[in-house]
């Protein structure tokens, strides 16, 4: 995926320019025009760096920088101060509060330019081969509406990960009010999200999640959401859920998140720290209509190619439903994975609190699992 950067400047004509340049560059750009937006976003989009005007109207750009440095979950993003203020002092004070770079405008496009790559540079160096291998993938799994069979899916994805990798796997409900993770699979209580998302998302610390966690006997870990329908209002929690999934890859290889039906408010800050997704559809004629244009609006937030697996889930058997080929034709899209329908062993696994993969390893579920863990893990497929 491009690197992001988050330009903060008051004045809208600097942020158009010096956008235009950088995305000409290849970096991908999102903006904020005061400082308590350039706050949020720094939360929400997970920059790779920020380059950050420090004459504002509300909270000046030191204080920004402050700011960043002390909330656990944006204290390591990268901060290069852009400024007209040039004296010793005000380049000492920026750096003290926590900047990486400081330049001063006006500038030659190549300077900043220059200032930028050293500085992504410098991080990537900082963050090593081992610290980058160690921070886990982020899967968002999603569909237009429910029902459709996400949690089935992340949980049956989740098992196929963990046995071909044989790295830690989480695979996290956010769903308040809405898991059905806990009773599929046997447990009565399920406050893991709902304990989390009472807590000030900048206090949070990995610890705080790993202890949030229970360990399936399949090997995998999960973020329970609780069923009861009343908490269904922690759905509006955005800040709070995307620092969950912040530290998410922290403490695993592979972190599925069941983002349940829609693109919510919370759903789009959780979308920051997604690196790939998965849509999921059934094979109804309305169902393809509506996820056609849920995949052209992921596109425009970047997630289009590699970066979106599509995935069709036939949960029953219907005769002359549409086959994969129309299906693909109405997308104009390719379907990664039809899954096959298993009506009656979804409910006998269902009723023992079992996992489909592991009730049945040999069959097409497990196989159809394998084939998108595979593609989630980068290995090239061939055509089946
Ligand atoms: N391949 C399949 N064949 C038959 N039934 C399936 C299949 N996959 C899932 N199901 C069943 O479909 C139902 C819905 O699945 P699931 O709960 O995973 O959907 P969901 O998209 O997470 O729904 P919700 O929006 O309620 O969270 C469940 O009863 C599940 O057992
Ligand atoms: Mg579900």
């Amino acid at each position: 995926m491009k690197e992001k950067i988050l330009i903060v400047d008051d004045d809208v004509d600097t942020l158009r320019l010096i956008g235009l340049m950088l995305q000409r560059q290849g970096y991908q750009i999102v903006a904020a025009n005061h400082g308590n937006q350039a706050l949020r976003m720094a939360r929400d989009e997970a920059p790779d760096l920020i380059l950050l005007d420090i004459m504002m109207p509300d909270l000046d750009g030191y204080e920004v920088t402050r700011r960043i440095r002390k909330d656990n979950q944006t204290r390591d993003i990268p901060i290069l101060l852009f400024t007209a203020k040039s004296l010793v002092e005000d380049r000492v004070t920026g750096l003290e509060a926590g900047a990486d770079g400081y330049l001063v405008k006006p500038v030659q496009p190549h300077q900043l330019f220059e200032q930028i790559k050293d500085i992504l540079e410098r991080r990537r160096k900082a963050a090593g081969p081992v610290a980058r291998v160690q921070r886990g993938q982020v899967t968002g799994i999603l569909a237009v509406k429910g029902g459709v069979g996400i949690s089935t899916l992340a949980a049956n994805l989740g098992v196929s990960l963990h046995t071909k990798s044989r790295q830690e796997v989480i695979v996290a409900e956010f769903r308040p009010g809405e898991g059905s993770l806990a009773l599929d699979l046997g447990w009565s209580e399920a406050d893991g999200l709902a304990k989390l998302l009472e807590r000030e998302p900048s206090n949070l610390t990995a610890e705080d999640i790993e202890t949030s966690l229970v360990r399936h006997p399949s090997g995998i870990r999960l973020l329970l959401s609780s069923y009861r329908a009343g908490d269904a209002h922690y759905r509006s929690l955005g800040d709070e859920m995307s620092a969950i999934a912040r530290w998410l890859p922290d403490l695993a290889g592979f972190v599925l998140l069941d983002l349940g039906p829609g693109i919510y408010p919370a759903t789009e800050k959780v979308l920051g720290h997604c690196d790939n997704l998965v849509v999921a559809l059934d094979p109804f004629p309305y169902s393809i209509t509506r996820t056609k244009v849920m995949i052209q609006d992921l596109a425009a937030k970047g997630f289009a190619g590699d970066l979106l697996q599509i995935v069709l889930i036939n949960r029953a058997r219907i005769n002359g439903s549409l086959t994969l080929n129309q299906a693909q034709e109405l997308l104009n899209q390719t379907i990664e994975v039809a899954f096959s329908p298993v009506p009656e062993l979804a409910f006998q696994a269902a009723c023992q609190n079992q996992i489909l993969v592991t009730q049945d390893p040999d069959g097409p579920i497990a196989q159809q699992c394998a084939r998108l863990a595979d593609r989630l893990m980068g290995k090239v497929l061939q055509a089946t």
